[in-house]
């Protein structure tokens, strides 16, 4: 996304990716585009399958002791959310880029960056068994938690902000046709589970589970039997089921580094910052930052002013932190934790209560979901 923001602007820049293109374009992630982000796919010409494709969604659910309660996005914020994976997001980006003649580099191994305090920062990167140095004007570390920009900024200079949690998510997709309109976030004694999809098709569904959870152990049975206890409501309602695609565990910790910004490389997305999957907000709080960092480049590259690419950092980080506010919430919010005090149990049974019946608590819960403005200078 940020190559072909920079390619609009005029901007030369080149892509490297560790994996192969067609490990990128299948690899199943998330799928919720707040409308903040389907706005920019669509204002930088890259949205017309998503407009065809998506799934337009004008509220979520909430289940509680086996009823469910809608929180209607539309009526409370006059917006709504599209459902698109995120492989689709990049496939079409990726098209995209290569349409335009991008420069997007596959199965990139060994890279490293070198002089990123210095002017002309250089990446040295193996790739169709060569070793290539790349001479550059800057670097945007878009290489996820575990890539290795971040690793390049010297010790001391980064503050980390860390949260784990005491469970993950096993998520399955399977190819029954969703038989609900929206997601459903369901609170059950058990655990959570939530119900989710991809096309009129294919289901997405998640279940909390132990943070050491082996895979192996979960038959498909056993994964449609515990869909069905947590899932299944007083009015009779339960999931579809059908074959299982592709099946895996999900991590749930929050992370932030600050700043943002070393010297001439630039960290964005996941690289920076990670959130519990909960609210939906990995990919939309990386596409918030490449409009930040593209609109910095545009600056300093058309009027030669870098005020806002010195502003990057604190331009990010503020609505980050909001995301990461309302992850953490909707976390806690959702899931049973294991030898909780009964106080705090009662506790988020009273907030389930309130958020379900309040509309001003509704609204928040759905304006933080739709996505928070940019907060453009
Ligand atoms: C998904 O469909 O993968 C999904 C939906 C909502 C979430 C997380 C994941 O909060």
């Amino acid at each position: 996304m940020l190559s072909h923001l920079l390619h609009l602007g005029g901007i030369s820049s080149v892509v490297l990716e560790a994996r192969s293109r067609a490990y990128c374009e299948e690899r199943v992630r998330a799928g919720v585009l707040e409308h903040t982000s389907v706005a920019m796919l669509r204002e930088a010409g890259v949205a017309e399958r998503l407009e065809r494709e998506g799934l337009r969604h004008g509220g979520i659910e909430l289940g509680v002791n086996r009823k469910r309660y809608r929180i209607p996005f539309v009526e409370l914020t006059g917006k709504c959310v599209t459902v698109y994976g995120q492989q689709e997001v990049v496939k079409d980006l990726i098209a995209r880029r290569l349409a335009d003649g991008g420069d997007l580099r596959f199965e990139c191994g060994n890279v490293s960056l070198h002089d990123i305090d210095h002017e002309k920062p250089r990446i040295r990167v193996e790739n169709n068994g060569a070793v290539d140095e790349i001479s550059c004007e800057y670097v945007a570390g878009c290489d996820g938690f575990h890539g290795i920009s971040r690793t390049a900024i010297p010790d001391g200079v980064l503050t980390v902000y860390e949260r784990a949690y005491p469970f993950a998510w096993l998520g399955i997709l399977a190819e029954a046709a969703p038989s609900r309109e929206e997601l459903l976030y369901m609170h059950h004694e058990r655990g959570f589970a939530l119900y989710s999809m991809r096309s009129p098709k294919i289901t997405r569904l998640y279940l909390q589970c132990k943070p050491d959870e082996d895979i192996d152990d979960w038959s498909d049975d056993r994964i449609w039997g515990e869909l069905q206890t947590r899932l299944e409501c007083l009015d009779g309602w339960e999931p579809t089921q059908g074959n299982i695609l592709q099946k895996g565990v999900t991590g749930m910790r929050s992370f932030v580094v600050e700043p943002l910004q070393y010297g001439r490389l630039f960290l964005a997305g996941d690289a920076a910052h990670i959130v519990p999957p909960t609210g939906a907000k990995g990919m939309n709080l990386a596409f918030a930052d490449v409009h930040h960092l593209a609109a910095a480049f545009e600056a300093f590259y058309s009027k030669n002013n870098d005020s806002k690419l010195r502003a990057y950092s604190t331009a990010c980080l503020d609505r980050i932190w909001k995301a990461q506010r309302f992850s953490w919430w909707m976390t806690s919010l959702m899931h049973r934790f294991e030898d909780e005090p009964p106080f705090d149990h009662k506790r988020q049974l009273a907030e389930l209560e309130y958020v379900t019946s309040s509309r001003a608590a509704a609204t928040c819960l759905a304006e933080n979901y739709v996505g928070l403005p940019f907060g453009d200078a």
